[in-house]
């Protein structure tokens, strides 16, 4: 069934210290299951402005994106980065939460697309993500695929048993 069109049309601009808060208590409601703390989005933020996000309406903010440079390894949930790499194996989609009602409207889509010509500017190869709960279905829809070594299974046991790496590599 073709979800209902909202009546506004949702847009992800740069995300600003001051959403920070919001930001937060989004992903408060949405990643019940994976607490991560305050420090993990604004020390993201700090890092890596380009690739913070949120998702406006003229509600407010509805759904936020962070992603950074990295290696073929997903942080630790809840982890600090400290730094970036100078030479970054992937564009790492550290997270994207939309509030339940404000889904629909291909955010997601429009996200990925931005995320490509970000990675394309850093000289980034690929993306990079830990898809969660049933997610992988999704991400396979815009050719993200499953990449397993011993390491990344380690670094995915802070996760979940079911958490998926997946990489999207870019032509
Ligand atoms: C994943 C998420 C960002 C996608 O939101 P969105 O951009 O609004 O996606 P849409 O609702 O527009 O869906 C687009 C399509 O993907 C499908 N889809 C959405 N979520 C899906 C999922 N979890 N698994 C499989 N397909 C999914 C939709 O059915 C729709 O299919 P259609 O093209 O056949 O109509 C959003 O659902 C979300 O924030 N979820 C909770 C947090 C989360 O899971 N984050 C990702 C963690 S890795």
């Amino acid at each position: 069934m073709t979800p209902p069109t909202p009546p506004w049309c949702p847009l992800w601009r740069p995300m600003q210290p001051q959403d920070v808060p919001r930001v937060n208590a989004i992903a408060d409601r949405v990643h019940q299951a994976f607490p991560e703390g305050p420090h993990v989005v604004r020390e993201r933020l700090a890092l890596f402005p380009p690739g913070c996000r949120v998702a406006d309406s003229p509600s407010g903010v509805i759904g936020y994106a962070v992603a950074h440079p990295w290696g073929l390894l997903p942080p630790l949930l809840d982890s600090s980065l400290v730094a970036l790499p100078e030479q970054a194996e992937c564009l790492y989609l550290h997270d994207i939460a939309l509030l339940p009602e404000t889904r629909g409207a291909r955010l997601g889509e429009a996200l990925v697309r931005y995320l490509q010509d970000l990675a394309r500017q850093i000289a980034a190869p690929r993306l990079a993500l830990t898809a969660v709960y049933d997610t992988p279905r999704y991400w396979s829809r815009f050719g993200f695929t499953p990449y397993r070594t011993p390491a990344i299974a380690e670094k995915l046991a802070s996760y979940s048993a079911t958490a998926t790496f997946m990489v999207l590599e870019l032509g």
